[in-house]
């Protein structure tokens, strides 16, 4: 898009910046340059308002994995809006679809899970774990644990609960995160390791600070720990090797709920269904979301093992139920879509490209490790990134007035590609029906970005 066209008074862009109050949307590049209204999709690419096409390279928001246009999906809705077009899930009551998503969630969960609850969203479900999380320790007879363990960097989500389990500075812009919220290590082990620290003694430092944390706070006001295996929002920052095995022993041993937030990683993200699976990891309670309707509709999931379930159902027995829900939460709409959607995955070949593409893509990005200002090439699976500095051998970051991420994602527009700046990194999450061929495209049209922004 250019300033002309959002000049325009009648075209899409002008029409935006009149009407439109964008979140998460770097202001100052909204003004110079304007918004970019996307008005098709096909395959892995969209195209805008002015007919430009862009390689999708985040799928959206990691969510649009199965492309822009499946036509299953679209008939999935189709029967169902003509079917029983919308229901809600209170008072016992709850559609035929919810039912059959939350059988097939629990058949394909990474552990033995017992119960499926459902809202509209990552946040909401990431919320509704830590109200779960209060009301149990309360009938347990245990009120005073309600502190909530995440990390530095961590994203969670933007309620009000969940901006408060996100580790990100902006949180204060809300006078956030709330008094019970702690924040432990970030395991960024390229930016945070000491010198000649190996990555398993990088995870025992950060389980390590852990347990002090826990002992300083006191053990019994801890009500769980929430992680996401693989932080996406902070940058795609994979665990360093033995981290999550380091955490969960320090998790058991006081007996800590561990929250797995697969809000990104589930449904194959890291090259394994779940990144609990990539990374062995055993959670009491399990957050999904994004591409279970392939970013089709709004939806979340919560699944929780049977022990975390029997809590929550005596603690309820006080107020004759669970008193929480959202008005259009198993929607019988969405529920179709995703269970579509996870065969499109399972049985239609998505998985198995994810499987045979991801080890390609990983080489391609690597290629970029030699640039000079490239200070980190990290991914897993069909997710990765490329962390910008100004100086390679001490790894300092560009200055902020010189937000060079946010000029790479801004000029890859112009070559027809979409990725994102997190931070001083660059992130990549492609759909998972990405072929080779189109991986080469990426690459290609990220090399001649890069180049004309950084001069090399
Ligand atoms: C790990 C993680 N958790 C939770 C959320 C919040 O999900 P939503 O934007 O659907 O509320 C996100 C969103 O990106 C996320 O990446």
């Amino acid at each position: 898009m250019s300033l002309t066209d959002s000049n325009r008074s009648n075209s899409w862009e002008a029409r935006d910046l009149r009407a439109v109050l964008h979140g998460f949307t770097h202001l100052g590049t909204l003004r110079n340059k304007g918004p970019v209204v996307i008005s098709r999709g096909r395959g892995v690419y969209v195209e805008d308002s002015n007919g430009k096409r862009y390689l999708e390279g985040n799928s959206g928001l990691w969510n649009m994995v199965v492309g822009f246009d499946h036509p299953g999906l679209v008939e999935a809705a189709c029967e169902q809006y003509q079917k029983l077009p919308a229901y809600h899930a209170f008072f016992g009551r709850v559609s035929e679809p919810a039912v059959a998503l939350s059988e097939k969630l629990l058949e394909i969960a990474p552990v033995p899970m017992d119960k499926v609850f459902f809202t509209n969203s990552g946040s909401e479900a990431n919320d509704t774990v830590v109200k779960m999380l209060w009301m149990i320790n309360r009938g347990l007879g245990k009120p005073k644990r309600r502190k909530i363990v995440s990390r530095i960097n961590a994203y969670h989500g933007v309620t009000g609960l969940t901006s408060s389990l996100t580790g990100k500075d902006y949180v204060g812009a809300f006078g956030l995160p709330l008094d019970e919220f702690l924040f432990t290590d970030c395991p960024h082990y390229w930016r945070y390791a000491r010198e000649q620290e190996s990555e398993l003694e990088y995870s025992a430092r950060c389980a390590g600070n852990l347990e002090i944390l826990i002992q300083s706070e006191g053990p019994d006001t801890i009500a769980g720990f929430f992680a996401e295996p693989v932080m996406g929002a902070g940058g795609v920052i994979p665990p360093p090797q033995g981290y999550f095995e380091a955490i969960g022993a320090v998790l058991r041993k006081y007996d800590i709920p561990l929250v797995a937030d697969e809000v990104i990683c589930g449904f194959g993200r890291t090259g394994k269904l779940w990144g609990c699976q990539t990374y062995a990891i055993e959670p009491d309670i399990l957050v999904a979301s994004k591409c279970i309707t392939a970013g089709y509709f709004p939806m979340g999931a919560i699944m929780t093992t049977k022990a975390v379930t029997d809590q929550l159902n005596a603690a309820a027995e006080q107020y004759e139920e669970f008193p929480h829900g959202f008005t259009t939460a198993g929607h019988p709409v969405g529920c179709s879509i995703a269970l579509k959607a996870i065969d499109i995955i399972l049985h239609e070949g998505v998985f198995d490209n994810i499987v045979a593409v991801a080890p390609y893509f990983q080489e391609q990005l690597a290629t970029f490790s030699s640039h000079p200002y490239i200070g980190e090439v990290r991914g897993v699976g069909l997710m990765g990134a490329l962390e910008l500095v100004g100086d390679k051998p001490t790894k300092k970051p560009f200055p902020p007035e010189n937000p060079v991420a946010e000029a790479i994602a801004n000029v890859a527009l112009e070559y027809g590609l979409i990725c994102r700046p997190i931070g001083q990194a660059i992130v990549l999450a492609p759909p998972f029906i990405i072929t080779r061929q189109q991986v080469d495209e990426l690459f290609d049209k990220l090399r001649r970005t890069v180049a004309k922004v950084t001069g090399i």
